[in-house]
């Protein structure tokens, strides 16, 4: 049996306590519906700054009385006094509360750095103060920065290239510290683009793919920034789900104090994952099989191409992504196809 479904076999067996932060956003939402779905009580915190109550409700809609398992505090983590009514008899923190985008950061470094930097530094403080057991957080691709080596291994990075991106090496950083200093576990997750149903597709920071389904689906055309031979390792959100289960778990003597690359393993250019796309949706609506791509000048702060070496987290932790981008995508597009027709 794949360590992932050993995990979902017994955690119903034994309930942890979690607290999910940014628990109203993409990711924090899909960590939020698996828990519950596992019998498992969990704790939610957010500031609704990019996260919405619509995703909260769709999960509360999908759990049905384990949504009484569930408590949440709108709660903003540049507040430690908040983070720490949020810790409370806690076991297991999954950090995921930033705000997220490179050009966000760029256009408003503080705003930034206030939420990623200070709020991450109460969640440790909180976190270790209510003896959390294991403190497992969103850490990102983008700490690879200007490092040419393909594929990205942990331990080689490149200088960062974004606030952003300085943003999640100081959480490495500081967790590490607080590991070293204070024995708290921590596991950073280093996710590569991850995609999946509740993603954003609005507004000037959405990401790539629920913006590029979303416009496809209004006969929109999609911007491609630069040539198109950009490449992602684009990862479902299912792959990042088991990823933080298996590392909130993990028994492994050397798996906690490190980092992990998320991902598939595997890399799409734009070019390829817009006629993906393309193909994808022209199973909804012929006329998407022929969109075209508008192409505009390539975007600061961007990182050129981006390939994960996922064998740390696959020997530490038993990580065996389910879904490759194909497979990923067309859950994605049936997901938004049918939310967009009830809207
Ligand atoms: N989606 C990706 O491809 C990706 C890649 C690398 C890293 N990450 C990281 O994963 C995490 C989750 O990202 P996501 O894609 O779900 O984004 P998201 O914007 O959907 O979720 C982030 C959530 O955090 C909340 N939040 C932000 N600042 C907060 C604050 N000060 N206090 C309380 N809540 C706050 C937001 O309201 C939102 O609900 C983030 O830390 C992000 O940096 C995401």
């Amino acid at each position: 049996m794949s360590s992932y479904n050993l995990i979902k076999e017994n955690l119903p067996k034994s309930p942890k306590t979690w607290l999910i932060t940014g628990v109203a956003g993409f990711i924090g939402s899909n960590l939020l519906e698996t828990l519950l779905d596992l019998d498992q009580t969990v704790v939610g915190i957010d500031n609704f700054s990019t996260g919405h109550q619509s995703n909260l409700d769709a999960v509360q809609k999908k759990s049905g009385n384990n949504w009484n398992n569930f408590t949440f505090y709108q709660t903003d983590i540049r507040d430690l006094e908040g983070c720490q009514k949020a810790c409370k008899n806690v076991d297991i923190v999954l950090h995921q509360a930033a705000l997220g985008s490179v050009p966000r950061s760029i256009e408003d470094p503080i705003k930034t750095n206030d939420s990623n930097i200070n709020g991450f530094l109460n969640m440790l403080i909180a976190a270790r103060d209510s003896k959390v057991k294991r403190f497992v957080y969103a850490a990102s691709s983008s700490t690879y920065g200007d490092h040419p080596g393909l594929p990205k291994v942990e331990d080689k990075i490149g200088k960062p290239l974004s606030p952003y991106a300085v943003t999640k090496y100081v959480n490495e950083l500081y967790a590490d510290v607080f590991a070293k200093t204070y024995g708290l576990e921590t596991i950073g997750l280093r996710y590569f683009n991850v995609f999946g149903p509740r993603q954003d597709p609005n507004g000037a920071y959405a990401a790539v793919i629920p913006k590029w389904i979303n416009n496809l689906l209004l006969g929109i055309p999609c911007q491609i920034n630069g040539d198109g031979e950009t490449s992602r390792d684009f990862c479902y959100i299912d792959n990042t789900v088991q990823a933080n289960l298996l590392a909130a778990t993990s028994n492994h003597p050397d798996a906690t104090n490190q980092i992990y690359n998320v991902a598939f393993g595997d890399r799409t250019t734009l070019n390829e994952l817009h006629s993906s796309m393309c193909a994808v949706l022209a199973e909804h609506d012929s006329n998407i099989a022929t969109a075209k791509p508008v192409y505009q000048d390539f975007r600061a702060g961007d990182v050129r191409h981006s390939l994960a070496d996922i064998s740390k987290a696959t020997n530490l932790l038993g990580y065996a992504p389910s879904h490759n981008a194909q497979q990923g995508l067309k859950e994605t597009a049936k997901w938004f196809i049918k939310n967009s027709l009830n809207n």
